[in-house]
């Protein structure tokens, strides 16, 4: 059975794309077959990867035609056999696992968003239904990056996802960005009439500070995220430079540096959100407030 998981918020910069190709990569790592989906305009899930749109025959290729086509021209678009692009070559050293991409670039993917502007909202589980299944069987995992905003494209990747992993960072706006996003999560089952029922697995904090460097603003955003219901995970991802620095070389920090603290991160997170998949909410262990919250030292 395929997974099919989306990265989400409705706030900008926060690491969704970071999430989604670290936890990807660190999955194909362990032996599964994934596919990363980037359904972002900024198409930065696929140069996260190593994979840029360039020529003619690359933008054939990319995610937003094959959208624009399905929405479109019933039956004539390529199939996404054909535009997956292949990215074993990152993980070849670690055994069996499979990693692909299915690619964004700008134009095509903002005509594609346009495009769901103006169509019905039965029409926004199309990535689900037109073109992931053909992978049906093919990966076990399916990964797709959202782009920030409750946007049209925002809600045909959380239509598409049987689960949708939310983030924040230790600033106040972007607890409101999770939240307004956990909304939309719950609103797909009824716009679409029961079709696509993502289900909402928390969120977690990334880019967090040191414990011992907390400010009283860290330990505010981890009460509300408790109390807002965005069930926070007990593993963060720290802030680290390795992180942005592998994004850029397009190849994540997972594969570079997988023990050190930050691959070891993505690990342990990537644990809980498997566990997350396979257990009602209440048994979810979730992060709890530090001793009694003395160390407000920078406020
Ligand atoms: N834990 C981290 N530590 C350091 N840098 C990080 C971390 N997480 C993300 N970054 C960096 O922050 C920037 C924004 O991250 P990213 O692109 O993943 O966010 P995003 O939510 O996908 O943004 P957008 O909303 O524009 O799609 C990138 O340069 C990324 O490398
Ligand atoms: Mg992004």
């Amino acid at each position: 059975m395929t997974r099919i998981l989306a990265i989400a918020t409705q706030k900008g910069g926060v690491g969704k794309t970071s999430t989604a190709v670290n936890l990807g990569c660190r999955l194909a790592m362990d032996g599964a077959n994934v596919l990363i989906v980037d359904l972002e305009p900024q198409a930065q899930a696929g140069s996260a990867l190593g994979v840029n749109l360039v020529s003619e025959d690359d933008i054939r290729r990319s995610l937003g035609l094959a959208l624009t086509d399905s929405l479109t021209k019933a039956g004539s678009r390529e199939s996404l056999s054909k535009i997956a692009f292949d990215r074993d070559e990152l993980v070849s050293e670690y055994e069996g696992g499979r990693l692909a991409v299915l690619a964004s670039e700008e134009s095509t993917m903002t005509a594609a968003q346009n495009a769901f502007v103006t169509r019905p909202y039965s029409d926004t589980p199309i990535l689900r239904r037109r073109l992931l299944h053909e992978f049906a069987g093919e990966f076990d995992y399916i990964l797709i990056d959202t782009p920030p905003a409750v946007s049209s494209l925002n809600a045909v990747g959380l239509a598409a996802a049987d689960a949708v992993i939310s983030l924040v960072n230790p600033e106040y706006p972007t607890i409101k960005g999770a939240m307004i996003l956990k909304e939309a999560v719950q609103a797909v089952e009824n716009l679409t009439a029961g079709e696509c029922k993502p289900r909402f697995l928390g969120a977690f904090m990334n880019r967090s500070n040191p414990e011992s460097a907390w400010t009283v603003e860290d330990l505010n955003i981890l009460e509300m995220m408790i109390t807002g219901g965005l069930y926070p995970y007990v593993t963060d991802i720290r802030r680290d430079r390795r992180i942005s620095r592998a994004y850029f070389d397009g190849r994540p920090a997972v594969l570079q540096h997988p023990n050190q603290s930050c691959g070891k991160q993505y690990t342990d997170l990537l644990q809980e959100v498997l566990d997350r998949m396979d257990t009602p909410e209440a048994a979810w262990p979730i992060a709890q407030l530090p001793g009694d919250g003395e160390d407000d030292s920078d406020d």
